[in-house]
């Protein structure tokens, strides 16, 4: 076996790993780490600690393993647009198997902030606007991840993330101060932690934001009475990153010392990098500023965890020699990220009902633009590897796709990340040669992700150039719009007939597209974030409160002067090449006492000329209650897969709990009265019958 003392005597180390930290190892000052390389440095280190260090605890191995390992999924938020659990489970399920066979056993996912801002690049990684679709992506990544047993050497320790609030920073700059209310937080940002937590999520990150004029690594309220204590969260929390120290920036914490007081004294566990903790925690608790007893519950939690984990009966069992090269890539989890991709596909236009495409009718495709030349914006942010190993670009599965076709392509634009001017003549050149232009359109790389915000999401200026000299052509377009955020779009949105958005759709990217666009794969995604119609409308969900003037209303009411209210694409919609009828919803009673529970029913026709699938939404509305409330809610949806000319009838469960708001003393109640149930395939949609509940 290898020996700490040993490898630094002889100065033998693997190249990944320094001398210091062998030496905290050793000290036993190191618990888990971050993103270490391979199985061999994650092996070394584990040998030391298990047999030198002085307790002999094992170390927990940590890594973002956000939308898989190798085999890489649709981003976050594009796998939210499925509104199919079972997939999404089965993607972090895949990503925990890739990422444990190379040593790894916790991921810092799912992050289940909820925002309602475009500005916030951040957005791609989470599920989007709605508490209630959030909440069941959450349950579907957390069960993923974690299987039903830790001690699976399979599975791994998942994360809720940032609790509590980071998705509603301050006019979407990531990392600002929040202005949220304690019913905000409790309505819109906590019902995803709960679910996670009631599914058993393992452990819980801090944000860097503060709530409520603390930072919420040094939040009482959100980290022991609301998570550890209402909701008897057992696992551990974890700081993000250097939120501990940062309680200093914030002029909150006087010095390194004080933070770590702060942090442990409000219930943070784990700090992850600032180390004011191992500096500044023996002497607080010799001091008597931090009972012991804090500590040990601290360390309770972790040990508990690393007990879970099997890695007390065996700390090598995440240590399998050669078994990530059989793993990652494996045919059965491209084929997932292939249809997972397609089916977060959301088609926004096809007016002219150019898609799905004929194979056989074009001789001439050309792809044009610049996401194929920025590859890396593919796969989107949050990558295990940082490479593009495995990519299918779109153009190489559209050319697979058309094997009968000539298939081109050009990266058209002369802005980052190309800065060849010619592109564009090259461009237009073949573009005009073609008979079928795909126009792949998008933020590049570096836009989407953590800490891009922007003030103004739009599509670049130089591709909006370009797209308006293609148009110019006159020939038939697709425009492929690869986003990982809402962007702003209004010229290419009313000059194009076709537009898809395909999000960054991960490995499978190419094989993906070409699938939607040959009607391999009919697109069923639904959008689950607001496209505003303009910047200036963020924040904008469709959970808006009709307010004492509603729009609806003439004179002085709540609206722009130079804008609608109303969004580019609403929460929740996204079309089909099919067509879907919806009869109207039948109650299975107009009153409804606290413990009943009845039904709406509905039939939904396929009455188009393809097979498909839709998402049949449910969403409450509360006519009349103690707190103002929101024109409606999402309260249940379901998938179903409809061949052409068949209907299926879909029945919704109402209970008291889909009722159920924080009243003004924040409890969680019901509330007799009258509620309206509109049923339909996005938030946009009115018709509707009503209930009254009872009070007993
Ligand atoms: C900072 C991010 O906010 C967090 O989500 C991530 O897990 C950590 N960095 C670790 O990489």
């Amino acid at each position: 076996q290898l020996r700490g003392m040993k490898l630094i005597k002889n100065n033998d180390l693997p190249p990944g790993i320094k001398i210091d930290i062998v030496e905290e190892v050793l000290r036993g000052r190191v618990g888990s780490f971050l993103n270490v390389g391979g199985l061999d440095d994650k092996m070394t280190l584990q040998t030391i600690a298990v047999n030198e260090s002085p307790a002999g605890i094992p170390l927990i191995f940590a890594q973002d393993v956000i939308h898989g390992f190798k085999t890489t999924f649709p981003v976050p938020l594009a796998e939210a647009a499925s509104w199919d659990l079972e997939a999404i489970k089965r993607s972090a399920e895949i990503a925990a198997r890739e990422a444990s066979s190379s040593g790894v056993m916790w991921t810092f996912a799912p992050m289940v902030d909820i925002s309602w801002d475009a500005r916030m690049g951040r957005v791609v990684e989470g599920a989007g606007e709605d508490p209630y679709l959030g909440s069941q992506i959450a349950v579907a990544r957390v069960t993923g991840f974690q299987g039903d047993d830790l001690a699976d050497s399979h599975t791994i320790l998942a994360c809720a993330k940032h609790f509590a609030g980071y998705g509603q920073v301050l006019a979407g700059r990531d990392y600002n101060q929040t202005r949220i209310s304690k019913r905000f937080l409790h309505d819109y940002i906590l019902p995803p932690f709960k679910a996670a937590n009631d599914a058993g999520v393992a452990t819980v990150m801090n944000g860097f934001n503060d709530f409520d004029g603390v930072p919420v690594s040094a939040s009482k309220y959100l980290l022991r009475d609301v998570l550890k204590g209402e909701w008897g969260f057992e696992g551990f929390t974890v700081s993000d990153w250097n939120s501990f120290a940062e309680m200093i920036n914030w002029r909150y914490a006087e010095n390194r010392k004080h933070a770590a007081e702060l942090a442990i004294k409000a219930g943070s566990d784990v700090d992850m990098i600032s180390l004011v903790t191992i500096e500044n925690l023996e002497a607080l608790v010799r001091e008597g500023s931090v009972a012991e007893s804090m500590l040990d519950d601290a360390v309770r939690r972790i040990l508990k965890l690393k007990f879970k984990l099997g890695l007390f009966d065996d700390p090598y069992h995440y240590f399998t020699e050669g078994l990530e090269e059989q793993v990652v890539f494996a045919p059965e989890h491209l084929q997932h990220a292939r249809t997972l991709a397609a089916n977060s596909m959301v088609l926004l236009k096809n007016q002219q009902e150019l898609l799905p495409l004929n194979k056989g009718q074009y001789t001439n495709i050309a792809v044009i633009g610049p996401k194929d030349a920025d590859s890396l914006s593919l796969l989107g942010a949050w990558q295990a590897a940082w490479n593009t190993d495995g990519l299918v670009p779109f153009t190489e599965g559209i050319a697979n796709a058309f094997s009968n076709s000539k298939v081109t392509y050009a990266v058209g634009v002369d802005g980052d990340p190309v800065k060849n001017k010619t592109e564009e003549e090259k461009a237009l050149a073949l573009a005009k040669d073609s008979d079928l232009i795909i126009l792949t359109l998008g933020e590049g790389f570096w836009f989407a992700g953590e800490n891009t915000s922007l003030v103004d999401p739009k599509l670049p200026d130089n591709q909006v150039a370009l797209a308006k000299k293609i148009k110019a052509l006159g020939k038939p377009v697709v425009v492929v719009l690869a986003t990982g955020r809402p962007l702003v779009f209004p010229w290419v949105r009313e000059n194009f007939a076709t537009i898809l958005l395909s999000w960054l759709p991960g490995t499978e990217a190419g094989n993906a597209l070409a699938d939607v666009l040959t009607g391999e794969i009919n697109p069923s995604g639904k959008l689950p974030i607001t496209f505003p119609h303009h910047v200036g409308q963020a924040p904008i969900s469709y959970l808006f409160k009709e307010t004492g003037r509603p729009d609806t209303d003439k004179g002085n009411v709540t609206r722009y002067l130079d804008a609608p209210n109303r969004p580019a694409y609403a929460f929740g919609f996204g079309l089909s090449y099919t067509q879907f009828k919806y009869g109207p919803i039948s109650l299975s009673s107009s009153k409804m006492r606290p413990d009943d529970t009845i039904t709406a029913t509905i039939t939904v026709s396929n009455v188009g000329k393809y097979d498909g699938a839709e998402v049949v939404q449910l969403y409450i509305r509360d006519e009349f209650a103690s707190v103002t409330r929101p024109v409606k809610e999402l309260k249940g949806f379901e998938k179903v897969f409809l061949k052409k000319g068949s209907s299926t009838s879909i029945t919704f469960e109402i209970t008291e709990e889909q009722l159920k708001f924080f009243n003004q003393d924040l409890q969680y109640v019901s509330e007799p009265g009258e509620f309206s149930i509109e049923i339909g395939p996005s938030s946009d949609t009115t018709a509707s019958v009503s209930f009254k509940m009872t009070s007993e």
